[in-house]
């Protein structure tokens, strides 16, 4: 498979011509580079569920777009059947409903339709909802690839100028609006000259590492190199590593970190071998209604995910399967968190 591909990878975006959500389908890489095409919140909502799009800035941007995607055909519905205004708010109320409760930890899922929320209400008698929906979903979108780079800027100054990282999950491009948070402190320190080679976690039970990370750093000509979960402490025994860098889901106002599942464990082994553990997340990702990681809903995700290995099932049916999808990564093991606002050290105080 040949992947080295400059091409900026867009894990979402709007088509005007069709007016849909397009959204390259996570599930298929790394094997397909393939889109999916929704024109309608429940695809966009299941999608969501279902993980074509994840990470939890492109989970919010592509929310954003449903809720745009819900103007257009509520508008549709105005030509067809003389839908009146109210009947159309209707319509793009329930959207906010049925996108709200697709994925429960990703914070910034909940940021932008509580933006886009306040965009409708300023607008509410506007007959171009859509027009109004769309432009605020497009500036969420470039908003983030912004905070992004700015955020890699930030963090790149962290790292020494020959670096070796350690990174859990997918915190890339694809993940986001553009660029990456994790990955994209990757990306901004090698633009500014420093050299860095890179370790993925495979990350089960989905294998964003492998799947995604692995396959989005390879495409971009970085130096990488796969370990299976477990093998992250003997790596850091062994190996010189600079520093762990993963995103985030949700961040306390205390700094305690919501993460995918076995950041909490390798944010312990980093602190056990004088590793720094870095989070980089934009300002959406922080929850000030959190005042700790005990009020962020950790999503628990189908038992098939376990059970079944690349479509074959290698868990017999009688065994039970416990699926948590995050875990919370306490202050007390980050050494700071960077945001496009600022890197943070402890105490945490955003
Ligand atoms: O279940 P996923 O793949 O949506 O989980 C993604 C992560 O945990 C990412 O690290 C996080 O969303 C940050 S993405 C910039």
């Amino acid at each position: 498979m040949d992947i080295n591909n400059n091409k900026m990878l867009q894990a979402v975006t709007w088509d005007d011509e069709q007016q849909a959500v397009i959204l390259l389908d996570q599930r298929a890489l790394p094997d397909a580079e393939r889109y999916i095409i929704c024109s309608s919140v429940e695809q966009a909502a299941n999608a969501i569920e279902n993980m074509t799009v994840r990470g939890a800035p492109a989970i919010g941007i592509a929310a954003a777009y449903g809720i745009a995607l819900a103007a257009v055909n509520a508008e549709r519905l105005e030509i067809e059947i003389s839908a009146n205004q109210d009947y159309k708010l209707k319509i793009i109320n329930q959207a906010f409903d049925r996108l709200a409760k697709t994925r429960p930890t990703a914070v910034n899922l909940f940021t932008a339709l509580e933006r886009m929320k306040a965009c409708l209400e300023r607008s509410k008698n506007n007959l171009k909802l859509s027009n109004i929906l769309l432009e605020e979903a497009k500036l969420i979108h470039s908003e983030d690839i912004a905070n992004n780079k700015r955020m890699g800027e930030l963090g790149a100054e962290l790292l020494p100028d020959d670096a070796v990282i350690l990174t859990h999950c997918n915190a890339g491009a694809i993940a986001t609006g553009g660029h990456g948070t994790a990955l994209g402190v990757l990306r901004s320190a090698r633009d500014a000259g420093k050299k860095i080679k890179v370790y993925a976690d495979e990350t089960r039970p989905l294998f964003q590492g492998a799947r995604l990370t692995a396959w989005e750093l390879a495409r971009d000509n970085f130096d990488v190199t796969l370990i299976t979960d477990s093998m992250a402490a003997a790596l850091m025994k062994s190996k010189k590593i600079d520093a762990v860098i993963v995103g985030a889901d949700r961040i306390a106002k205390n700094g305690d970190t919501a993460n995918k599942i076995g950041t909490y464990g390798l944010s312990v082994i980093a602190k056990a071998h004088g590793v720094p553990f870095y989070i980089a997340a934009p300002f959406t990702t922080l929850d000030f209604k959190a005042e700790t990681g005990a009020d962020i809903p950790i999503e628990e995700r189908s038992e098939s995910e376990m059970r079944i290995l690349i479509n074959n099932q290698h868990v017999p049916d009688s065994v039970k399967v416990w699926n948590p999808a995050f875990d919370v990564t306490p202050h007390e093991n980050i050494t700071a968190i960077i945001t496009e606002r600022g890197v943070f050290f402890p105490p945490f105080k955003f």
